[in-house]
């Protein structure tokens, strides 16, 4: 993950703090970092210091880092004014909606899937981070890290989570990825979204998206570390390549052919035309 000690850093639902700590203490050890870290999690502070034994809620704020907790993303009645336009970058590592503890909370879901939800979550985290959290003069950077693996590789990223997403005018656009490793952070535990167990280490890539083009992005240093797109939001395949599957080269337009009427990418089809169609149903995201 490329990040620069001089932005101001929010985390989003960072399950037990641990990598928000990390971060911190990463940021304490590079000189001259003019940088801060402002850590959030979606539980409330009984549910996290129960949940996780060994959170970094404490260590944290004895560090004088500000530690928000009952943050949701997705819902703007849980967001402190405080935070208004206060970052450069916003974080998500590994987002994965909570499971439903009962069927009146699976019903509020409003029957959707949990690809949708999922999507939904991402997207939502991408549209709030430009319209509320980022500093509008700041890098308006927006951070995601996520597994190579499902269900999160059915999600789309690249080609999908922000199609026609766009802030002030501005489409956001995803600038381009890095392979994530867990080894970079000392002392950061990878949590299962419910519970005080470890995810085990799995190959992850950090998204980065921006309202800024990457062409004229004012930081080219950025731009230079990250993996550009591969296809353009929209268009999961090209002529030789599928995105979605990860599958290629095709050696003939036989071959391309009989990847599109796989059932992998069927079912991957499928899921794109549910996230189309539930995007064209809502007016607000
Ligand atoms: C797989 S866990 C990863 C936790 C942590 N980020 C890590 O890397 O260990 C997914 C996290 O997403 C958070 N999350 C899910 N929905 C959220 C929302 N609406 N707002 C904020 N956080 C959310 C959960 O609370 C959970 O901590």
């Amino acid at each position: 993950m490329y990040l620069d000690p001089n932005w101001r850093i929010l985390t989003v639902g960072d399950g037990d703090l641990s990598f928000s700590l990390s971060l911190n203490q990463m940021l304490a050890q590079t000189p001259d970092a003019k940088g801060l870290v402002a850590a959030s999690v979606l539980d409330q502070e009984e549910e996290l210091l129960a949940k996780y034994q060994d959170c970094a809620f404490h260590e944290l704020k004895q560090q004088g880092s500000e530690v928000f907790t009952a943050l949701d993303i997705t819902n703007s009645e849980t967001w402190p004014e405080s935070l208004k336009g206060r970052f450069d970058a916003l974080i998500f590592q590994f987002p994965l909606i909570p499971s439903f503890t009962s069927k009146e909370a699976f019903e509020k879901a409003g029957g959707l899937t949990t690809n949708l939800l999922n999507r939904r979550l991402l997207r939502l985290y991408l549209q709030h981070a430009f319209s509320f959290f980022l500093d509008p003069n700041g890098a308006q950077l927006a951070l995601i890290s996520s597994k190579d693996l499902k269900p999160y590789s059915q999600w789309d990223l690249e080609c999908g989570i922000h199609l026609d997403l766009e802030h002030q005018g501005q489409p956001v656009q995803l600038l381009g990825m890095r392979p994530f490793l867990q080894s970079d952070f000392d002392g950061y535990r990878i949590r299962n979204v419910d519970r005080d167990k470890q995810i085990r280490g799995t190959k992850g890539t950090t998204y980065y998206w921006s309202v800024k083009p990457a062409a004229s992005y004012p930081d080219q240093q950025l731009i230079e570390q990250l993996n550009p797109p591969t296809h353009p939001v929209g268009e999961p395949v090209s002529e030789h390549y599928c995105n979605w599957c990860k599958t290629g080269p095709f050696a003939s337009a036989e071959d391309r052919q009989g990847h599109l009427e796989s059932r992998r990418h069927s079912n991957m089809q499928a899921l794109d035309d549910d996230w189309r169609t539930f995007l064209k149903s809502v007016s607000d995201i």
